[in-house]
């Protein structure tokens, strides 16, 4: 080999290295496709909506029980909170950005109270799983008794929930405009 053909072959070789580790950073930046909820789907959205893990706060940090506007199908009273990934794409006012769209994993919580002081009676949730053959408008909708009993199943399909959550440009979530 002459030095040039030596220059040559190791520069191909370079090349081909350089493409190939290429090809394994992005595999490793990629986390793939989203994990889908199996299974009990009403449960493990039920403990996800209570664990401190997720990183709930509340609707604008404010932690008081709201009346229900007359636009809503739930309780008279209510308080709205957000995991840690959904609250990474609201605004400096709280609120998600009009067109925008919530990350997968997020997910809106509603406790609902029939008097303001009184107990917890049920728990609305909206966990954004796109790729869930469960999910209606890319959420899983589900609502449950206070202590986790099954009300409406996520396996409905949020036949009772995502038409009425349909009349707004926030990505279903109608808290923002309405308060
Ligand atoms: C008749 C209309 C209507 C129906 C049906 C309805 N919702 Fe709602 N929902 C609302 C309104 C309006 C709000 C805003 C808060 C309020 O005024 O009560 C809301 C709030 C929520 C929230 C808090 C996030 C947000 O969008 O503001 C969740 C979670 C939620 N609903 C889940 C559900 C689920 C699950 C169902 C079905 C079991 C359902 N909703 C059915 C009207 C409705």
């Amino acid at each position: 080999m002459t030095s040039a053909t030596k220059l040559i072959f190791a520069l191909a070789i370079g090349t081909v290295l350089a493409i190939l580790q290429n090809a394994c950073t992005n595999k490793s930046d990629n986390p793939g496709p989203v994990t889908v909820t199996t299974g009990n789907i009403d449960s493990i959205l039920y403990a996800q909506s209570e664990s401190a893990a997720e990183g709930f706060v509340a609707y604008q940090n404010k932690d008081t029980v709201r009346a229900s506007s007359s636009a809503s199908g739930h309780s008279p009273f209510f308080k709205v909170r957000m995991n840690a990934k959904a609250r990474s794409v609201l605004g400096a006012d709280g609120k998600l950005p009009v067109g925008a769209v919530f990350p997968e994993g997020s997910i809106v919580v509603k406790d609902l109270y029939n008097t303001v002081g009184g107990a917890r009676q049920l728990v609305a949730i909206m966990r954004k799983e796109s790729a869930n053959p469960y999910a209606k408008e890319g959420w899983l909708w589900a609502e449950m008794q206070a202590d986790g009993g099954a009300y409406v199943s996520a396996k409905d399909k949020g036949v009772l929930c995502a038409g009425c959550h349909s009349s707004n440009d926030r990505d279903f979530v109608r808290t923002f405009d309405l308060f």
